[in-house]
């Protein structure tokens, strides 16, 4: 594998349609879903989700898709190609994505996580995201509760803070 800690090769940038068929193998393969890929290219295309990638050498490694409405956004995907985990891919996608959302007057992100999936929540921990609820045996095979995360936005006074921020936890 290459040098991860060249931190400035890996790029982040806004999805785009032709990295569809990237994305959805990674999705597939890491949430063993079917993702249609018509719904994703509108999603895709639609100026109010924030949609990224991160690109290394090419090749999309990681990928975070959130909706926003209004003052509400959901974070409803994000995932690293495994063999890139733990090197701060994720929490610099997120990051990322949090300040178009502060761009856009987002006041709150909302998501939900499986109770037993810990690699993700002490992710969002990490990036300050709070418990505010769970929803009982939400996901089937395997069951498990959904925890219902927030990170609210109205506390980050401005973006060059979340920039300061991102800097140094990098
Ligand atoms: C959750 C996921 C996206 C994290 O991606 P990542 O690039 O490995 O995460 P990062 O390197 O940015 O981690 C940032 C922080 O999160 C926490 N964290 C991440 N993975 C962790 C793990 N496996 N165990 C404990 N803490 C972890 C740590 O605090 C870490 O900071 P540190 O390395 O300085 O200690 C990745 O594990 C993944 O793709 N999982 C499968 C998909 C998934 O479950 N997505 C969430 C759906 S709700």
């Amino acid at each position: 594998m290459e040098n991860l800690r060249d931190k400035t090769s890996v790029i982040l940038r806004r999805m785009e349609v032709s990295d569809l068929e990237e994305v959805i193998a990674l999705e597939s393969l890491v949430f063993n879903t079917h993702p249609d890929i018509d719904s994703y290219k509108k999603a895709c295309l639609c100026k109010e989700n924030i949609y990224m990638v991160a690109e290394k050498s090419d090749k999309i490694i990681a990928y975070c898709t959130i909706v926003t409405s209004y003052e509400t956004a959901d974070l409803c995907n994000i995932a690293v190609t495994e063999g890139y985990r733990r090197n701060h891919i994720a929490q610099r996608l997120l990051l990322e994505c949090i300040l178009h959302c502060i761009a856009m007057g987002t006041e709150r992100i909302l998501l939900e996580v499986r109770e037993d999936n810990i690699p993700a929540l002490e992710f969002y921990k990490k990036i300050d995201f709070k418990e505010i609820g769970r929803r009982k045996g939400y996901y089937i095979k395997p069951y498990a509760d959904a925890i219902i995360m927030q990170k609210s936005l109205l506390s980050v006074p401005s973006i060059s803070t979340v920039q300061t921020h991102t800097k140094n936890i990098l």
